[in-house]
């Protein structure tokens, strides 16, 4: 191959910049050109392409956010979309496709796969965690320190006030990011969507630490969790009585710095994503697992579902005692 094109897609996630500076360096280091696409697949139908060289990413490993802009296609979604977009690439010369993002933009890379025969290879850049096939994708390891931090911050005026704060971390469909959260956090209870357990479970948690004397108590609740945090505060408050706050961390979770467990891994899949090209690999999502390096069908990430840790479930309730 001699040509290669990356694009970032879906919600951005710290790291991102990393895997396309991995993507850039790899394919210069094996004599072989990148094409940028800006705006992800809505750049991509829109003919927004141009040349990337290693100098290009130069300072960009410690960046959030992503150099190449980011973005949620609708056009895409159509066959009209997917055929102009196949066009531009046809046009570049572009011999693969490498798409770093979620289960949403692993789709728009399934679909021109299929339907026009671009090898791609996906890069799971993600905060939520929630792609099978690989431990951890690129931005969760940062998204949950951000959240921690403000997890621990409002543990202080929650203790001094005395007040049970509920705090809602990012998630949409995962629990993956308010399982870390609430066991390096050290909260009372955790509610998440893979679990149907009632928000009457809060009630009876916040009742209990007041009796055994805590002075506040934290309770995380991933956001794709019926009604979210607010649903769960205000049962507490109708049920006790007791002085509660909601805090949404919300997009905070998605920027900053990444640290360094996220720039290792995208600097190793953006790395592996070139050399899956080069091996002839196409519709597989490069991932990280116990045994090293994995390819998973793109259709596989969004199809099989990655369960949260039941382990560290139990031990948040555990150690709450
Ligand atoms: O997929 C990552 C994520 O941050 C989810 O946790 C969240 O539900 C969603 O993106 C928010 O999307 P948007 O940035 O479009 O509001």
């Amino acid at each position: 191959i001699k040509r290669v094109a990356v694009l970032t897609s879906g919600g951005d996630a710290p790291g991102m910049n990393a895997a396309i500076r991995a993507v850039v360096r790899t394919a210069t280091f094996e004599g072989i050109e990148v094409v940028g696409v800006r705006r992800g697949f809505s750049g991509l139908h829109r003919g927004e392409l141009h040349l990337l060289g290693a100098r290009d990413v130069a300072n960009t490993i410690q960046r959030g956010g992503t150099i190449l802009l980011t973005a949620r296609s609708h056009t895409w979604r159509t066959p009209e979309g997917r055929e102009r977009g196949a066009r531009h690439l046809r046009e570049w010369n572009v011999d693969g496709l490498i798409v770093i993002g979620g289960d949403g933009s692993f789709h728009g890379g399934h679909f021109l796969q299929q339907e026009h025969g671009v090898p791609v290879i996906g890069v799971p850049g993600t905060i939520d965690n929630d792609l099978y096939g690989t431990d951890h994708t690129i931005g969760y390891f940062t998204a949950v320190e951000t959240a921690l931090d403000a997890v621990d911050k409002l543990r202080d005026t929650g203790a001094s006030h005395e007040r049970i704060f509920v705090i809602e971390v990012m998630g949409r469909h995962a629990g993956h990011i308010a399982l870390d959260v609430a066991v390096a956090g050290g909260a009372e209870e955790v509610f998440i969507p893979e679990d149907g357990k009632p928000v009457s479970d809060a009630i009876a948690a916040v009742k209990d630490s007041v009796a055994k004397g805590k002075l506040g108590s934290i309770i995380i609740v991933a956001e794709g969790y019926p009604g979210g945090a607010q649903a769960v505060a205000d049962a507490i408050q109708a049920e006790t009585g007791y002085e509660t706050r909601v805090s949404i961390l919300g997009h905070i979770q998605r920027g900053g710095s990444p640290v360094s467990s996220d720039r290792i891994l995208a600097s190793r899949l953006g790395e592996a994503s070139v050399y899956a090209l080069m091996e002839g690999r196409s519709n597989v999502m490069v991932g990280r697992g116990a045994g090293g390096i994995t390819y998973t069908p793109l259709q596989e990430t969004w199809e099989k579902r990655k369960d949260v840790s039941r382990d560290l479930y139990r031990c948040a309730k555990t150690l709450s005692v």
